[in-house]
């Protein structure tokens, strides 16, 4: 009997993985930094899921140059298809013999990456912490994998990975180095790194960095890694809580499945503020603010070792499955670390930046709904913290509505139905409904719920009640600063005692949303009493920044102007250049011209496109 054949749930491929699945992949590459590119060779093992007449393969591709194509040995017939934006220009491999149910297939593919590659940011010895060596790293989620090798580019399909990769300089990538033969010493001066992924992974889980980096130990199963004359610093900002998180979460849901837990600290262009590549989440350096506050960042890339790494996404259209599972997560392991009052601060936080991604995208976006419709579109245009606070805020629905203990029997039990798989929403709101099944109080809940408002009204979720009192100390500082000139407050030093980073960032976001801007000279007293132009974390020096812009302060124009000279991080860069050419257009394009080559290639886009509108280079 021929199986039925599906067509693929993910709109965002090109590849006939409806009847192929890759299960294990060999990325051969040497890394050459004088070309700029790597270069090599990918094997495929993929299967055959239909015993249906299928004799095409189809992978996703997109700006790679590729050199021939072999079948189980011989040479094979294969085209690149016509180029459909966003998704690439597919290669077609053309089989001689067909194929039955579960007959294997090797396709080896001989592949250059092109500077048109979206994933791969290549930098100089200039552009680097120690500026001696050169510097790589990818980036390839949500699709750019496809621009690095030939792949089934989908979170649906899940393989296993062998890295064989020849640099001049240290690697590391998103599986375990082998055994004691990691490293072997080749002829002409370089070494050949050789790491095995044995979870199989997604596409975009694919990672490669190289460049001058050395490491250190962060916890008994984590090591910190990054530019030498960096590495003190980044180890003691990470060693007091990356042991802790990971012992909350396996707390919470089961024990750490990837063997090390790892974090690259990059240089300081990454575009995000993290990544949650497997064995090494890859991170900004804006992290290193040296008071240890920005650390929810790794709470939050760790909790992706489960929601995402294990159970994954069935497409992107379902994303807020990775992401709003681990804000869910993150802010577990917060609460289990410092209270439960801090998940509600950090929740809080969360509900302001869902408020202002609905107010940018419309009420009625459908880029608000939780569940999507991504054909035809590029899942990196409908990024937002949507399906981050909104993923969030249903799970935190549900936790309130079962009861914690209820849901918490619900964790573990969902993450080891779909440890190794993908799901979609449809998949998760039937195993929970199924849960629940016995269980008659809970199972009347659950059918109750109004699952399709969840999944498709756009705009705001109901709001939930949250603990207020880490914000409310704030709230009244930030209503003594609306009451000037005005009132008779004198702000001291002492105004800000006790209170931490994330709550100051709060007072600021506060002071931002005033209707009217502060005068120049508040908000240098701001910034003087307080502290606030010299702080260290980026996240109190960016929204300060923002504060004096908006209040026409001329005294933080260069300090802001130098700021976009040392981050290449998207959520900084964007808002400061947006609002930096309000008031100062000439020193805005002046920046940006001066830095552009520093920035990675999609941040330099989005900055162009903000500054420039759709000019192109
Ligand atoms: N996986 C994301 C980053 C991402 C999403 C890259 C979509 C490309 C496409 C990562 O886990 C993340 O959410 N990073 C956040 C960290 C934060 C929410 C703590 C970031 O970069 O700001
Ligand atoms: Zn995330």
């Amino acid at each position: 009997m021929a199986t039925t054949i599906h067509p693929p749930r993910d709109p965002n491929t090109l590849s006939n993985y409806n009847k192929w699945i890759s299960t294990h992949i060999t990325v051969n590459f040497d890394i050459l930094f004088e070309q700029k590119k790597l270069v090599g060779n990918v094997v495929h093992k993929l299967k055959s899921i239909t015993d249906a007449e299928s004799t095409d393969i189809i992978l996703d591709a997109s700006h790679v140059d590729i050199n021939n194509v072999k079948v189980d040995g011989k040479a094979s017939h294969w085209e690149l298809l016509p180029p459909l934006e966003p998704y690439g220009t597919a290669l077609k491999i053309k089989l001689n013999d067909g194929v039955r149910l579960n007959d294997m297939v090797e396709v080896d593919i001989s592949v250059k990456t092109t500077e048109k590659c979206t994933a791969l940011q290549w930098l100089t010895p200039a552009q680097t912490s120690n500026k001696k060596h050169p510097y790589m790293f990818s980036q390839c989620q949500a699709i750019h994998a496809r621009s690095v090798f030939p792949c089934q580019d989908t979170p649906d399909v899940k393989s296993t990975i062998d890295f064989n990769i020849t640099s001049p300089l240290p690697v590391i990538a998103s599986g375990l180095p082998v055994r004691d033969i990691s490293k072997k010493p080749q002829l002409d001066g370089k070494t050949l790194y050789q790491f095995h992924q044995q979870l199989p992974i997604p596409s975009y889980l694919f990672a490669l960095a190289s460049g001058d980096v050395s490491e250190a130990a962060i916890g008994p199963r984590s090591v910190v890694a990054t530019s030498p004359d960096k590495l003190r610093e980044c180890q003691w900002e990470l060693e007091a809580d990356t042991e802790n998180f990971i012992h909350a979460i396996e707390k919470i849901v089961y024990p750490y499945a990837w063997g090390e837990y790892n974090v690259l600290i990059l240089p300081p262009s990454f575009p995000y503020g993290g990544m949650e590549n497997p064995i090494f989440t890859f991170a900004t350096p804006s992290i290193i603010s040296k008071d240890r506050q920005n650390v929810d960042v790794i709470a939050h890339e760790l909790a992706h070792s489960w929601s995402g790494n294990l159970v994954t996404n069935a497409s992107w259209e379902h994303f807020w499955l990775n992401e709003g599972w681990t804000t869910y997560l993150e802010r577990r392991i917060l609460a289990a670390v410092h209270g439960e009052a801090y998940r509600h601060f950090s929740a809080i936080i969360g509900w302001k930046s869902l408020a202002d991604s609905v107010e940018h995208f419309g009420h009625d976006h459908p880029f608000t709904k939780l569940v999507t419709d991504l054909r035809g579109k590029d899942p990196d245009d409908a990024f937002s913290s949507i399906p981050y606070e909104k993923g969030f805020n249903l799970l935190f629905y549900l936790e309130n509505l079962l009861g914690k203990d209820k849901f918490d029997r619900f964790i573990p039990h969902y993450f080891t139905k779909f440890k190794g798989k993908s799901l979609d929403s449809y998949e998760f709101k039937a195993t929970i409904l199924d849960f629940f099944q016995r269980d008659q109080e809970s199972s009347k809940l659950l059918d109750n719920l109004d699952w399709d408002a969840w999944f498709y009204a756009p705009g705001l979720p109901p709001k939930p009640q949250f603990d207020t009192s880490l914000v409310d100390v704030v709230y009244d500082l930030s209503n003594k600063w609306k009451s000037l000139p005005d009132s008779t407050f004198q702000p001291q030093p002492t105004d800000i005692e006790g209170l931490t980073a994330n709550q100051i960032v709060v007072l600021l976001e506060q002071i931002h949303l005033f209707k009217e801007p502060l005068t120049a000279e508040l908000s240098r007293i701001l910034g003087d009493v307080y502290g606030l132009s010299k702080s260290e974390n980026i996240e109190v020096s960016n929204l300060y920044f923002q504060v004096g812009l908006r209040a026409g302060d001329e005294t933080v124009y260069k300090p802001t102007a130098d700021l976009l000279g040392k981050i290449g991080r998207m959520k900084f860069v964007r808002p400061l250049y947006r609002n930096l050419q309000k008031v100062n257009r000439p020193l805005a394009i002046d920046t940006f011209e001066k830095n552009k080559d520093f920035y990675h290639p999609i941040c330099r886009a989005m900055v162009e496109k903000d500054l420039f509108g759709e000019r192109g280079e």
